[in-house]
């Protein structure tokens, strides 16, 4: 039997440990570093699964998805046993939508709405690209959608989305064509540039989505989250899809009747599709 060396990995761990005591955050009470996860998931409010399977080179997908499947059963029977039935769930590991699924499904006590995949990276993406467009500050620009997977078929959509309170003044060309190109391949450029996945926007994200979560949306404004489909926008019902949501008293609400061109509605359609058969593949794996 090969025994992996893990003191690598603990040092990482000690330095991410020492790291966060010296934000001095003031609801940090303690730090517990731990591999068994009924001990991390006892009494949680909140869940942030950052790590996953990644693909490697030369890795077939199914056994990607197969890898996931275990990685994702194994927490979410942790979760289902011993976190607070309120918590609320973040997945980031890829395929962060179809992770976000299976975990949902094996933690049948937790009401579905309380799991999520992130998408607000791809979100911030796509405000930063319009603001650097229009040469604004990025906190003028609001209301940027994301539908679907977070994969290169997601659809950055900003139909709705304002500067300043009023509509954009940028070409259908640019948003349809390098906007939702740039956003959608973003993680892949980043990952070629540092030789390494996204990090610290990916943090940044994930702290934008949980405040919000927690605090709510402000008035007019929606955000998108990848959540459970209630079969708004003829999603089919159950799938993990981003949708624009707002948020009131840590509840989420698909924004309603937005209206969606013929171009909006085939890249949704593409999205769906490829959910749909992704998460088909995984509960291939399910036992
Ligand atoms: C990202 O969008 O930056 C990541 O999801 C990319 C990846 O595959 O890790």
């Amino acid at each position: 039997m090969k025994l992996l060396d893990i003191a690598p990995a603990l040092e990482v761990v000690r330095g991410v440990v020492m790291e966060i005591e010296d934000c001095a955050y003031p609801l940090v009470k303690e730090c517990v570093v731990t591999a068994d996860a009924e001990e991390a998931f006892k009494d949680a409010d909140y869940a942030i699964l950052l790590g996953s399977m990644p693909r490697k080179e030369g890795m077939d997908r199914k056994d990607l998805l197969k890898a996931n499947v275990g990685i994702f059963k194994a927490q979410a029977l942790a979760i289902d046993k011993v976190a607070r039935k309120t918590i609320k769930i973040v997945v980031v590991g890829n395929p962060a939508n179809t992770n976000a699924k299976v975990l949902q499904h094996f933690a049948p006590s937790i009401n579905p709405e309380q799991f999520s995949a992130l998408t607000r990276l791809d979100q911030n993406r796509a405000t930063s690209l319009l603001a650097r467009k229009m040469q604004v500050s990025a906190d003028t620009v609001r209301n940027v959608i994301i539908w679907g997977n977070h994969s290169n078929t997601q659809y950055p959509d900003a139909s709705m989305a304002t500067c300043g309170g009023t509509k954009l003044s940028i070409s259908k060309d640019f948003l349809e064509q390098e906007f939702v190109k740039t956003v959608s391949m973003r993680g892949s450029a980043v990952i070629a540039a540092r030789k390494l996945s996204s990090a610290m926007s990916a943090a940044k994200a994930v702290c934008d989505h949980v405040r919000d979560w927690h605090f709510g949306t402000k008035p007019n404004e929606f955000v998108s989250m990848a959540v459970v489909s209630d079969g708004s926008y003829n999603v089919p019902k159950g799938l993990m899809f981003s949708f624009p949501v707002s948020i009131i008293d840590g509840k989420w609400k698909v924004v309603p009747n937005i209206v969606l061109n013929e171009f909006s509605l085939q890249k949704i359609s593409a999205t769906t599709s490829e959910l749909q058969n992704e998460e088909r593949d995984a509960f291939l794996h399910v036992k």
